[in-house]
């Protein structure tokens, strides 16, 4: 991707690992994160799983990280999915992928 567009990825993940030390990992639990980064010719993929104690489900209102996530996709291009890990939570950031020099 274009540099003005990883600088946004660069935020996003950050926020997403944040949250995952913050909300899966609280009080020195221990457990397993894991970041995997696929491509293809037109789209890339990163997704960053936790086995902590998952999102919760009443929907607490989004605070200001999942709102600058959301932002920050839709600016990149990008888009950015929560999925239940069972147990645990999976974020994956999709978006496209540009030819060097592109
Ligand atoms: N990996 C995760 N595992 C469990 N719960 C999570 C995870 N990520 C987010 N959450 C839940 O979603 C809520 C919203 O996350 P969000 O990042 O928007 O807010 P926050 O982390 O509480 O505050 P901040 O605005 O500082 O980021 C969190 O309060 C937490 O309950
Ligand atoms: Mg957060």
């Amino acid at each position: 991707m274009d540099a003005a567009n990883a600088s946004a990825l660069g935020l996003i993940l950050n926020e997403i690992l944040t949250n995952a030390v913050k909300h899966a990992f609280t009080n020195g639990r221990s457990g397993h994160l894991s970041l995997v980064v696929q491509g293809s010719d037109d789209h890339g993929t990163i997704r960053i799983c936790d086995d902590g104690p998952g999102m919760p489900s009443a929907a607490p209102g989004r605070s200001i990280g999942t709102s600058l996530i959301t932002r920050l996709a839709r600016q990149a291009h990008a888009e950015a999915t929560w999925e239940d890990n069972a147990p645990g939570t999976c974020v994956t950031i999709t978006f496209p992928q540009t030819g060097v020099g592109s």
